[in-house]
């Protein structure tokens, strides 16, 4: 039997799913892959159980069922002032993963070049490569991970299709400000480039700082399909729900590509996600202090330890540099820690295509119950 060449000969498992693998078999304290150790909030849960009792179970409209579709676009009306059409610009998808993957199938062509900033979310490139489109990786800039505008200006061509923007960002914590969204309009505009906004993250922004949405720029936001993930907002990951904002035009071509992906999302988490939203419209802006509490206990309990950190802006990672404790490089760091000493990681090098060799960054997910975080920061201090 003949079998074809990979497509993807560059991935493998991901670094998420070996140090969750390492961290159960030595019994250690995962801070490693991005989920809570907490449930989502029991009113929600109730009506995912209440939705399946009541005939929910066959295939939800292809967009997305209309409740949701259109809490989705009051919400996007009333935090970032944006007119979203819930009928032509907002789909429901299988997690932001599939609104992710529709968004960069919809407008990426062969020889199309789509620009990343590295340290970068893994999901961006096999997507990009699989349409035969070319990524290209422009490192942030350590140590405040900035992005380099004159970087990023020489490094777009006649055939650059699409940036992604990634705020709050995954692994460094970092949030794009106003500033930064007019200077990418400035380079972008007169071009026919489009944006991806990867803001699974959205309400998880700390220090009363506001989130810098595409959607609160009207110029981007009419070159942009910005994408979120109500796995992150409501603690429930594995139930692998998202969504795509988008312009019509652009809303059309993703989900020509989503109805042939997965053509719908589970209906009864649909359901319940539009009921919580419309009898909880608080809760998103509890989430922020929710979460700094547990980023403020996690830097507390690490405080005494030989770890240099920066509180992260958003998000539920923390990045810390170990250059004072080991100068093992971050992947056998990270395993080390795992194995040896009980509490994994993840290197933040497998985040980026030609990783500095003297980088010394390890992300942890600080999404954890008190006693968890607590437990951690007791090993991570004897270090
Ligand atoms: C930056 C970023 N984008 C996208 C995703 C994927 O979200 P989902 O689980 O909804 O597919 C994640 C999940 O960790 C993420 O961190």
């Amino acid at each position: 039997m003949y079998y074809p060449d990979s497509k993807l000969p560059k991935v493998g498992t991901t670094i998420f799913s070996v140090m969750s693998q390492l961290a159960a078999q030595h019994n250690a304290i995962n801070l490693s892959q991005g989920f809570p150790d907490f449930e989502g909030p029991e009113q929600l849960r109730k009506r995912v159980a209440y939705h399946i009792g009541h005939k929910a179970n066959q295939y939800a409209p292809m967009t997305g069922v209309q409740p949701l579709r259109e809490a989705i676009a009051e919400k996007a009306k009333r935090l970032y002032g944006a007119n979203v059409c819930a009928d032509e610009e907002v789909t429901v998808t299988s997690g932001a993963t599939e609104a992710i993957f529709a968004a960069i199938s919809a407008v990426v062509r062969q020889g199309d070049e789509v620009i990343v900033f590295d340290p970068c979310y893994d999901c961006y490139e096999p997507a990009i490569e699989l349409n035969g489109g070319i990524c290209r990786h422009i490192s942030l800039t350590l140590p405040e991970f900035t992005i380099d505008w004159q970087a990023l200006k020489e490094a777009l061509t006649p055939r650059t299709r699409m940036i992604i923007v990634n705020t709050p960002h995954n692994p460094s914590g970092v949030t794009l400000s106003r500033q930064d969204l007019d200077k990418l309009a400035e380079l972008v505009r007169d071009t026919h480039i489009l944006l991806l906004g990867d803001e699974v993250y959205e309400h998880i922004v700390f220090d009363q700082q506001p989130h810098c949405s595409l959607l609160t720029h009207s110029e981007l936001a009419a070159r942009s399909f910005v994408v979120s993930s109500f796995g992150k907002t409501y603690h429930t990951t594995g139930w692998k729900v998202g969504y795509c904002i988008a312009p019509k035009p652009l809303s059309v071509e993703l989900r020509k590509v989503h109805q042939y992906l997965t053509f719908s999302t589970a209906a009864p988490f649909q359901l319940a996600i539009a009921d919580y939203m419309l009898h909880h419209p608080e809760y998103t802006g509890e989430l922020p202090g929710f979460y700094q509490e547990k980023r403020d206990l996690f830097c507390q309990v690490i405080e005494r330890s030989r770890f240099s950190f920066t509180p992260a802006k958003g998000t539920y990672f923390q990045l810390v540099d170990y250059s004072a404790i080991s100068d093992m490089d971050d992947v056998s760091f990270s395993r080390w820690l795992t194995t040896e000493k009980g509490v994994a990681a993840i290197p933040v090098s497998v985040f980026c295509q030609n990783p500095d060799p003297d980088m010394r960054l390890v992300r942890f997910c600080f999404a954890k119950n008190e006693k968890t975080l607590r437990e951690a920061g007791e090993l991570l201090c004897q270090l």
